[in-house]
């Protein structure tokens, strides 16, 4: 069964800073999915440590943040069909040492940080990261 969706997309500094968010953009396009909603923004600190809060434990946390604010980044809503699963298969492994052939952090990524995109993990992180980011009215299917 198919159902549409709606994920969190960002493009991240590294990518941003090598001028290959429309390489990236091609990807989910040719791939079926619509980016419905886009925007560049740079983050704060305090707002890099509220998206990445469940993460707040983990060891690499701190340089995680400081890595999200180093340059623009693109944050964007990806739909299509199972477009969750579909966008992780997309973007390829977290490590880019461990994703497959033809996949985003396969292809762009410079380091398990500098991973060059993020995807929501699950329908429901999808709909709370979006909201961080997009109002209803700013999100055009
Ligand atoms: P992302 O999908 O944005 O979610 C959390 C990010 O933490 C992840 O991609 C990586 O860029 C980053 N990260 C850095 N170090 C690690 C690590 N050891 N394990 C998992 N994620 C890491």
């Amino acid at each position: 069964m198919t159902t549409s969706q709606r994920t969190l997309s960002i493009i991240k500094p590294d990518a941003t800073r090598r001028n290959i968010t429309g390489q990236i953009n091609q990807r989910f396009e040719s791939q079926g999915l619509r980016i419905v909603a886009q925007k560049k923004i740079r983050l704060s600190l305090a707002e890099a440590e509220k998206f990445y809060a469940i993460h707040k434990e983990r060891p690499f946390f701190k340089d995680l943040c400081a890595f999200m604010c180093s340059g623009p980044i693109v944050v964007q809503v990806l739909e299509g069909d199972n477009a969750v699963l579909l966008n992780r298969q997309i973007m390829g492994a977290t490590n880019p040492a461990n994703a497959d052939e033809g996949t985003i952090r396969k292809d762009f990524a410079e380091s398990i940080e500098a991973n060059s995109v993020h995807g929501s993990d699950s329908e429901e992180s999808a709909h709370s990261e979006i909201q961080l980011f997009f109002s209803e009215l700013e999100i055009v299917g």
